[in-house]
């Protein structure tokens, strides 16, 4: 069936490059000769019909901007086998021949249940948590990434001025990559994930004791967000070290802001790939980027994937900060 008309949301959190992602998808389809309609809210848009159609126009002066211009939602009525019927009804009733889906893991399952209920569904990756098994880089993980430094980088200017211990949480629920990176670009004496068991003892106070031996007098602790508990454990180092230490959630800030060269290029790369695919007939794809070339995977087995955590970063990490 050739595809005359598609549609386009973004759905879970909002990651910056979501709205370049929107308008590769946009212009590739609107230059190719088929229809694009924006879908607002995520799923939630199919559901309630906030759907308006796109001209080439209408993605314009979006690309530099963070969050996303469709805006976004996690729906939990669209979870419900009653609310997948309800979408894909509408896309029929609107002529909707394929959508493309931008979001995390909970959106691109999404994606499959819409493929099954007969709407061709492609994914594209847009998270700041990287966490998306199949792909080395996410739309938005780059930024985030810049964002996070930026700000330690500040933190560590009043943690330098009053010799204290900044200990601070970053994005990432059930990822440490914002974390392990960001520790490693700010220079931090430890860096805690979730995918590594650590003892505070050993990887914290006996760290800060060794360090300070050497004359070192403020510290960044860096703390993933699955870990949490960055005011109790700013009170404990206090208490075991003597140094006095500060807690900082760095909180949504992460996920907004003008996206990096490297996510737009990404984005824009991953737009095109996904209309190419929805009129190569493909579809309950995701789209992925792997030593810098951008593929695809079907989504059962792009969910089912491991991407195993860098271990040796991580070791790297720890080796040069003493
Ligand atoms: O998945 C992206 C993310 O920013 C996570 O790092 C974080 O745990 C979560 O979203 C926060 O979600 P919400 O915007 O619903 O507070």
């Amino acid at each position: 069936m050739a595809i005359k008309r598609i549609a386009v949301l973004t759905s879970g959190g909002d990651a910056p490059g979501m709205n370049a992602a929107v308008r590769a998808v946009t212009r590739t389809a609107l230059g190719r000769g088929v229809e694009v309609y924006g879908v607002r809210h995520g799923y939630n848009g199919l559901l309630t019909g906030d759907i308006e159609e796109m001209n080439l126009r209408s993605v314009s002066d979006i690309i530099h901007r963070g969050g996303t211009a469709l805006y976004t939602a996690r729906s939990m009525e669209f979870k419900t086998p009653e609310g997948v019927k309800k979408a894909a009804d509408k896309c029929r009733e609107m002529g909707i021949d394929g959508l493309v889906v931008i979001g995390g893991d909970g959106s691109f399952r999404g994606a499959q249940d819409l493929t099954r209920a007969g709407i061709p569904c492609i994914g594209l990756p847009g998270t700041i948590d990287n966490d998306i098994n199949c792909c080395e880089q996410t739309i938005g993980y780059d930024t985030a990434l810049n964002t996070c430094m930026e700000m330690v980088d500040k933190l560590r200017d009043t943690a330098q001025s009053h010799d204290r211990c900044s200990v601070i949480e970053v994005m990432g629920r059930h990822a440490g990559y914002l974390a392990l990176n960001v520790g490693i670009a700010v220079g931090a004496t430890s860096i805690l994930v979730p995918e590594v068991p650590f003892d505070f003892e050993r990887d914290v106070i006996a760290r800060m004791k060794k360090t300070s031996a050497t004359g070192k007098k403020h510290f960044i602790i860096i703390v993933a967000e699955g870990i949490g508990g960055v005011v109790e454990l700013a009170k404990r180092i206090e208490e075991e070290t003597g140094v006095e230490s500060r807690a900082t959630i760095l909180g949504h800030v992460q996920r907004g802001g003008s996206p990096t060269v490297r996510d737009r290029v990404l984005a824009s790369r991953m737009g095109n790939r996904a209309v190419e695919l929805l009129l190569a007939g493909k579809s309950n794809r995701v789209v992925t980027i792997q030593s810098d070339r951008i593929t695809d995977y079907d989504i059962e087995q792009a969910l089912a994937m491991k991407k195993p955590f860098d271990l040796d970063l991580y070791r790297t990490a720890h080796e040069i900060s003493i």
